[in-house]
């Protein structure tokens, strides 16, 4: 009985989803490592258990992230989630991520099924629909909503928030919650300006929510999710919009929404049902037990980002609907880093798939062990190029090919290929063969617990203990005076080497074919062995069973291409500060008479502290020769409170006072900023002014 039998019951079905990629650009070591590798090991593990798994995902072509992407491009929407929908389906499919169906959301069942989900609500007067005032870009003469706004996060202070999500506290919100809201299609601050949404109204599911993930899910889920939760419940919920003023995404189907359209995170997960359908059509089945019957366990592999939308918001959407089951679990992953830094692909700080494959080709398998040996399971962590060699190089090769090869040699060197005869069975041949049975439980209960890496790590361990197996017996010695002996030795390693080959599936599909084909799986009886078959008395590879030619698993790799991508990530950072350093070009003219209504004077800081729960705030006082008065200045990246006491500055004194963060601000001190990002003052001079003095 396996370990998790004894509190869950083994389901009926899986119906497993990965989130779905935005097509607005390719896909990164981030997104295989954080959703798809682990959702493919999980995936590819149950099948093997004969379950029936239908996984599924698709592309998520709609939402602001791809009209914007249109834009820098400079062509198409349409353009865009053409082009990314094919890389991103082609790297999946590259690197063996094995989804039943790979969906796209402009597809018309998507469309459909969007709609249908969204007039079922309106009919059962799920949504209120409201006029509100919403920020309206006068420049730009557009609505701002989700990533066409950016300003300070209401809850964690972060700057650089996004109307509908703080990308670092992962809290959703509304865009008129932001402080200092922003238009990132002009720069300039919103107004606000009247418009019809219709709003799904969280509030009403606190007491769902609660007794769903609070009450039940305290135990089994992950505790980063559970905490994300549980943080977002207690704090309260609100109405969120769930339709948008955009011109591309699926038009809201009620009467008085032209011009509307549904918001992404609404349609977007009804992707997984869309796809789902697709699949079901494709393959002659029924959809609807993968969605509906209570023996079905719904999964979610996401990252972190996207834990609100898929515990919260799609959950209560499923609720509404009332026909859904909901989600199992949601075993979301923490981001992964690359050489101490945040993949980002504005900044191009990323290892590409597609371009991993052209300088790496065949070698899937390495990135995939690599990622999954530093899965962000349980907090951030960090790819490096030096991790990966090392991995590659004493791992992989080391341990895994090493054994493999070692097996596969004297096998053809003794025995011509051919297993041989075991003679009497020694303790420590027992001992191994019975560890090497209890392996499938021992994997098996940490897939189950979503610990892809712990998994991996019990992998490698069958692996050494093949390898110490030979260490202590030595058969290259034994061949010498007792024939019988290394027969035994020989066939023992012979029963590891096969079942490395079935239980490395999951998370090395690549390396486990070529090791079947190797150990000529194809001519055993039984051609294909199950998980648990592992666990049996009985011989995987029998006696005189004949295995194929054999061929190294890895390689190793060189300094040299390592540094290569060590440089290749060195000329993105270059070309990134090249750009931000690019000189502005001149604003519009403006008039003497506007010149001199801005009045700048000499001050001189007297006080500074930080402001809490900002990284870039600090609160000053300053003496403007006028008065001592406060102004709050987004320095505190460059310089510390301590820093700037003392300092003397240009300060304009009759910029109209704001409140930030509570501390009302009474005018803006001046600053440049260097290539690097780091901001200085623009100084009066370098000898101490007068305070008051204007500057003309
Ligand atoms: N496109 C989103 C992202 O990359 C994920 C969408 S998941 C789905 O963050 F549930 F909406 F499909
Ligand atoms: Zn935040």
């Amino acid at each position: 009985m396996r370990f998790t039998q004894t509190f869950m019951k083994q389901p009926k079905r899986f119906t497993i989803t990965a989130a779905l990629p935005y097509t607005n650009g390719p896909v990164h070591i981030g997104h295989l490592a954080g959703v798809y590798i682990p959702a493919d090991i999980f995936a590819r593990y149950q099948r093997m258990q004969g379950a029936d798994v239908a996984f599924i995902c698709g592309s998520d072509e709609h939402g602001v992230a791809i009209p914007m992407r249109a834009k820098k491009e400079g062509v198409s929407p349409q353009q865009i989630i053409d082009k990314y929908h094919g890389i991103i389906s082609k790297s999946f499919e590259d690197f063996g991520i094995t989804f039943d169906n790979y969906s796209r959301t402009s597809a018309p069942i998507h469309h459909e099924t969007a709609s249908e989900f969204f007039t079922t609500l309106y009919k059962k007067g799920a949504f209120e629909e409201k006029v509100t005032e919403q920020l309206y870009d006068e420049e730009a003469k557009q609505f701002l909503a989700d990533r066409f706004v950016v300003g300070t996060c209401p809850k964690c202070g972060f700057d650089e928030s996004y109307g509908d999500q703080c990308e670092n506290c992962g809290t959703s919100h509304n865009a008129t919650d932001l402080i200092n809201p922003k238009s990132t299609l002009s720069g300039t601050p919103p107004v606000l300006k009247e418009t019809k949404h219709w709003f799904l109204p969280l509030d009403q599911y606190e007491g769902f929510l609660k007794k769903w993930i609070l009450e039940s899910h305290e135990k089994d889920w992950k505790s980063n999710v559970y905490g994300q939760c549980k943080s977002w419940i207690d704090d309260g919920l609100r109405p969120r919009a769930v339709t948008r003023d955009l011109d591309w995404g699926i038009p809201v189907p009620v009467e008085g929404a032209e011009g509307k359209v549904l918001y992404v995170w609404f349609d977007a997960p009804i992707g997984y049902i869309s796809s789902t359908k697709e699949w079901a059509a494709r393959t002659g089945k029924d959809w609807e037990p993968y969605w509906k019957e209570e023996d079905t366990q719904l999964l979610h592999f996401i990252g972190k980002d996207n834990i609100v939308f898929h515990c919260i918001i799609f959950p209560s959407m499923l609720k509404a609907e009332g026909s859904f089951i909901l989600p199992e679990n949601v075993p979301a992953n923490e981001f992964l880093n690359l050489e101490g830094s945040k993949i980002s692909t504005s900044k191009n700080w990323a290892v590409w798939l597609h371009e991993y494959l052209e300088e790496f080709p065949n070698q899937q398998d390495v990135l995939r062990y690599v990622l999954t040996a530093n899965a962000p399971e349980t907090k951030d962590n960090d790819f490096t190029w030096a991790d990966f060699q090392a991995r590659n190089n004493n791992e992989l090769v080391a341990i895994f090919g090493n054994f493999i090869n070692r097996v596969t040699v004297l096998t053809h060197k003794y025995y011509e290929g051919a297993v041989p005869k075991p003679a009497d069975f020694s303790e420590e041949d027992l001992q191994t063969l019975k560890e090497m049975r209890a392996y499938p439980e021992v994997i098996a209960s940490s897939i189950e617990r979503y610990r892809f890496r712990e998994a991996q790590m019990r992998l490698m361990d069958l692996a050494r203990l093949g390898n110490k197996y030979l260490a202590d017996e030595e058969p290259w010695k034994t061949i010498k005076v007792d024939a019988e002996r290394t027969q035994t030795i020989m066939y023992v390693a012979l029963q590891i080497s096969a079942a490395l080959a079935v239980l490395s599936e999951p998370f090395l599909p690549f390396t486990s074919e070529a090791l079947k084909q190797q150990l000529e799986f194809a001519n055993r009886s039984d051609s294909k062995l199950s998980w648990n078959q592992v666990s049996e008395e009985k011989a995987l590879l029998p006696e005189g069973h004949v295995i194929g030619k054999n061929a190294l698993l890895f390689s190793k790799i060189e300094e040299e291409q390592i540094t290569q991508q060590l440089e290749k990530l060195q000329a993105s950072k270059e070309a990134n500060e090249m750009t931000n350093s690019k000189i502005e070009p001149q604003k519009e003219t403006i008039s003497f008479d506007d010149f001199t209504k801005m009045d700048l004077r000499v001050g001189t800081i007297l006080e500074a502290e930080k402001m809490p729960k900002t990284k870039k705030l600090l609160v000053l006082k300053v003496d403007t020769g006028i008065d001592v008065r406060t102004i709050v200045s987004g320095i505190a990246e460059s310089f510390t409170p301590e820093e700037v006491i003392g300092k003397q500055v240009t300060v304009l004194v009759n910029l109209a006072p704001r409140k930030l963060r509570g501390v009302e601000s009474q005018g803006m001190i001046l600053m440049t900023e260097t290539a690097e990002g780091t901001l200085v003052f623009v100084n009066p001079d370098e000898t101490s002014m007068k305070n008051g003095s204007t500057i003309n």
